[in-house]
This record gives structure tokens, C-alpha cells and sequence, in this order.
């Protein structure tokens, strides 16, 4: 088998923490259940790009369980957990000399050019081919197929441009090796059947590509099915923001004054959380609604030119770039803390903080750095402005991603087995498979339904089963 993982040794550990996840996501133990004999992904050959965590890990034994032959990459560099990472690699029953898991392509802290050679190699299959179904969380692979297969058709790659991101020029190298004449990402184009999109930033970047007539396979976006972004965009953040600040710098949050950038469903678990602490929370927004619902849950809501002299907490929520500016963090006070926890880093303008002049960076531990400026006042960014809940500790807790995943399953098999029903287009699940997740988690929290009468449905018109909402209801 081909992988790269930072250390099989750690697999026994990993296994161990995948047991105990597996009690915590009851959705995609059920799933596994119900599909033990039809194996609805039997001849799915998926490529997943999504945080090589403990309760991926679940997820991606959910697939193979079901049929699917799986290849695997983290979407973020720093998001990798090794011990889960080399447990799948070993898979359940197997030992790290008898190797019969999946080919795991991820370690924590991956340069960019390892990243990319990462989400490469988990895109070819061994056979010669390529996946075809992507599964994906911020559309990272998503991205390279299109571009590749943008690419192969002009008959070239472009050259990346003095001012473009970092990031983009090593796309653009990794391209350039690729695009060949084989025709390689045009045929792995041709071949997916569609995407399933984990995350609010993914889904934004197929709709540009749905509008631009240049999505060259189905998606089903899972960020907005009602039991993903609902619950582990807001109750996973709301668990996870302290997680990380807590692993990373362990100040006391309690008195504190905490910027929260963005009240989207991310923004709201985070103030809530900080809130929950002690701090005492401000939030910055865009939108008059998220303002006003802001304002009424009680935070004062202003912008952070207003505050960020006198803040001690920043957490940038939005999915949209340039929130914290280099010059934003020269004003900051010493040792104010500067994070995100949105997917991408240009949240905040860290290539603009490491051009000011007498700026010097110093690691404290892992993910945890002070850039000190010239007058001698310092500030701490976690994560080098990525996501900091995956990067300085281990994201989301299991029983919030059970919800996730299983719609990640069942999109995977509405894409794989009802192809025809899904020309080019971004979807959603429908509302009674939203349902259906949220059932599957009731009985874990003993939470006991009450059913409607047949004369109470036909009242309110719905079905004694279901669905209980219009489409476009909003929770
Ligand atoms: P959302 O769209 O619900 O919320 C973003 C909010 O930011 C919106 O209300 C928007 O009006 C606001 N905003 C945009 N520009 C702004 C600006 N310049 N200043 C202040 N506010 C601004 O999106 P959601 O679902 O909350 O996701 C946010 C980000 O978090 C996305 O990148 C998403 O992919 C990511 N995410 C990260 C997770 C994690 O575990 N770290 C989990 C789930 C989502």
C-alpha cells in the first residue's frame, strides 16, 4: 500500500481513541447498520480531503464498510492527528506489519509544496486512474481537478505572477508537473460522479463555479443541511474556540475582552463559548441581520477599528479575507491573542504582519508564536493564522461530527447511486435525510420525541413521518 503518515507506531493509540468515538458518533454506527448488506458504495472508488482526525477516522471505515475503495488527505496542514492518521493506515485488525487499512496521506505541520504532493498522490490510484467521488472540506480537491482540467484544455499552464499567494505559486508548480498531454485531470473529471462539500467556505467556491458554468461534476453541499452547519459549525466551535485557546496559551478567559469577527453560525458558538467563560464579548459583522441578532443575544456589536487597541481575545469567524490587517496588530496591546477559526488563513493578513519592518518571530511551542514589534510589544497568533481549533487542538468533539458525517455518507451514496437524478448542480440533501441524521441522535441523549397525532399533522399539513419543515425554514 502507498502513504505517507508521520509514524505507524501510533496506530495502537489511534485505535484506541477510534473505539471510543465510535460510542460518541451513534449516526454513522447506525449507517454502517443499516447498509451492512446492500454496501451501497461497493465500486466507489472515493478521494476524501478532509482533516485526518479521530472521527474522520470513523468515517472513513463508515465508507469502506459500505463498499468504497478510499484514499485520504487532510485539507489543512496543521489538522492532522498522527495517531489517527496512522490507524487508518493500519485499519482495524491489521498491525503496523500488516498493513490493511487505507493510504492516508497526512501528518501535522505538512509544508505547502507537502500538502499539495499529499493531495495529489491520494487523487491517483494505484491502477492508473483517479477517484470518482471527492469528498471534500473546503474544496481543495475540487480545486486541483478543475484547474488541472482548466489547464490540459487552454494546453497550458499559466505562470504565477510576483504578487500572488504563496500557496497559488505552489498549485501552479505542482500543475505545471502534471498537466503533461496525458490528459490526466480531464479524464479524473470526467470520471467523478460528483462532490460532497463539508464546509461554508467549499460550498461558496462551487456556487461561484455552478454561476461561472464551469462545474464540471454534481455536489451535494453538506455545510447546509439543517444537522451540519447547525450544530457542528455552532455547537463544535462553541466547544473547540476554547479548546484551542485553552491548549495554546492557557490565559484565563474569565474578564477578558474577546473580539469575535463574523456572528455567521461559526461566530455564534464562539461568542457564545467565550461568553460562557467570563470574557466579555464584542462582535464585528457585515450583515445588519447577523448584527441585530448579535445585539439581541446581548453583545455589544461594533467594529474593530473601535477596539482593537483595548481587546485582549481575537477570533476571526467570517470565511472572508482581510479581516485582521498587519496594522490592525501593530495597534493590538502586548500579548493580545490573534486567531481563526474559519477555513482559510487570509483571515488574517499574515504575509502583511511579516513584512513590517523589525518584526521578529519567535516560536513558544508548536502552532504558538509571538511577533514582536519594534517598540517591543509583542503578540501571539496561534496557528500562523489557520484554523485554530484543528491546529492548536483536535477540532470538533466526536458526537457533533457524527452529525456531519452521516450526512457525508448519505450524500456520498445519493451521488454514487442516483447519478442520473443529479445533473451538474449544487444540491442539498433533502429535509427528510436531515431528519433522519437528527433522529439517529436522539436515543444517545435520551431525548424522548413526542409523536403527532394523525389530526395534529393534518392541522399543521405535514406527515405523521415527516418532513416536519418547509424547505425553507430556518431553525
Ligand atoms: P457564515 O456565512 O454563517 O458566517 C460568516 C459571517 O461573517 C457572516 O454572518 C458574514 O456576514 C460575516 N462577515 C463577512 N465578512 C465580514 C467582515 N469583513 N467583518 C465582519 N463579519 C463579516 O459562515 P460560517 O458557517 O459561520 O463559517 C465561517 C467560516 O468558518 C467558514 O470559512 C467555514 O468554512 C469555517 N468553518 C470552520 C469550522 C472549524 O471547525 N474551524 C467549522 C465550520 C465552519
Amino acid at each position: 500500500m502507498d502513504y505517507k503518515v508521520a509514524d505507524l507506531s501510533l496506530a495502537a493509540f489511534g485505535r484506541r481513541e477510534i473505539q471510543l468515538a465510535e460510542h460518541e458518533m451513534p449516526g454513522l454506527m447506525a449507517v454502517r447498520r443499516e447498509y451492512a448488506e446492500s454496501k451501497p458504495l461497493r465500486g466507489a472508488k472515493i478521494m476524501g480531503s478532509l482533516h485526518m482526525t479521530i472521527q474522520t477516522a470513523v468515517l472513513i471505515e463508515t465508507l469502506v464498510e459500505l463498499g468504497a475503495d478510499v484514499r485520504w488527505v487532510s485539507c489543512n496542514i496543521f489538522s492532522t492527528q498522527d495517531h489517527a492518521a496512522a490507524a487508518v493506515v493500519v485499519g482495524p485488525g491489521g498491525t503496523p506489519d500488516d498493513l490493511r487499512g487505507v493510504p492516508v496521506f497526512a501528518w501535522k505541520g505538512e509544508t505547502l509544496e507537502e500538502y499539495w504532493w499529499c493531495t495529489d498522490q491520494a487523487l491517483a490510484w494505484p491502477d492508473g486512474t483517479g477517484p470518482n467521488m471527492i469528498l471534500d472540506d473546503g474544496g481543495d480537491a475540487t480545486l486541483l481537478v478543475h484547474k488541472g482540467a482548466e489547464y490540459e484544455k487552454a494546453g497550458a499552464v499559466p505562470s504565477a505572477s510576483e504578487d500572488d499567494p504563496e500557496e497559488w505559486k505552489v498549485i501552479l508548480d505542482l500543475l505545471r508537473r502534471t498537466v503533461d498531454g496525458s490528459g490526466r485531470w480531464t479524464k479524473t473529471a470526467e470520471r467523478i460522479k460528483g462532490v460532497t462539500e463539508e464546509t461554508t467556505t467549499g460550498v461558496h467556491r462551487l456556487y461561484e463555479m455552478a454561476k461561472a458554468g464551469t462545474l464540471a461534476f454534481p455536489a451535494i453541499n453538506v455545510n447546509d443541511s439543517v444537522t451540519k452547519s447547525k450544530f457542528d459549525n455552532k455547537y463544535g466551535c462553541r466547544h473547540s474556540v476554547i479548546d484551542g485557546l485553552n491548549r495554546a496559551t492557557d490565559v484565563l478567559i474569565g474578564g477578558k475582552v474577546a473580539v469575535v469577527c463574523g456572528y455567521g453560525d461559526v461566530g455564534k458558538g464562539c461568542s457564545d463559548a467565550l461568553r460562557g467563560q467570563g470574557a466579555r464579548v464584542i462582535v464585528t459583522e457585515i450583515d445588519p441581520i447577523c448584527a441585530l441578532q448579535a445585539a439581541m443575544d446581548g453583545f455589544q456589536v461594533t467594529t474593530l477599528d473601535d477596539v482593537v487597541e483595548t481587546a485582549d481575545i481575537f477570533v476571526t469567524t467570517t470565511g472572508n479575507f482581510n479581516i485582521i490587517t498587519a496594522d490592525h496588530m501593530a495597534r493590538m496591546k502586548h500579548q493580545a491573542i490573534v486567531s481563526n477559526i474559519g477555513h482559510f488563513d487570509n483571515e488574517i493578513d499574515m504575509a502583511g504582519l511579516a513584512k513590517i519592518p523589525g518584526i521578529k518571530k519567535e516560536e513558544v511551542k508548536p502552532q504558538v508564536h509571538t511577533w514582536t514589534f519594534e517598540d517591543g510589544h509583542s503578540i501571539i497568533v496561534l496557528a500562523e493564522g489557520r484554523l485554530m481549533n484543528l491546529g492548536c487542538a483536535t477540532g470538533h468533539p466526536s458526537f457533533v461530527m457524527s452529525n456531519s458525517f452521516t450526512n457525508q455518507v448519505i450524500a456520498q451514496i445519493e451521488l454514487f447511486t442516483k447519478t442520473e437524478n443529479y445533473p451538474v448542480g449544487v444540491y442539498t440533501l433533502p429535509k427528510h435525510l436531515d431528519e433522519k441524521v437528527a433522529r439517529l441522535h436522539l436515543d444517545a441523549l435520551g431525548v424522548k420525541l413526542t409523536t403527532l397525532t394523525k389530526e395534529q399533522a393534518a392541522y399543521i399539513g405535514v406527515d405523521v413521518e415527516g418532513p416536519y419543515k418547509s424547505d425553507h425554514y430556518r431553525y
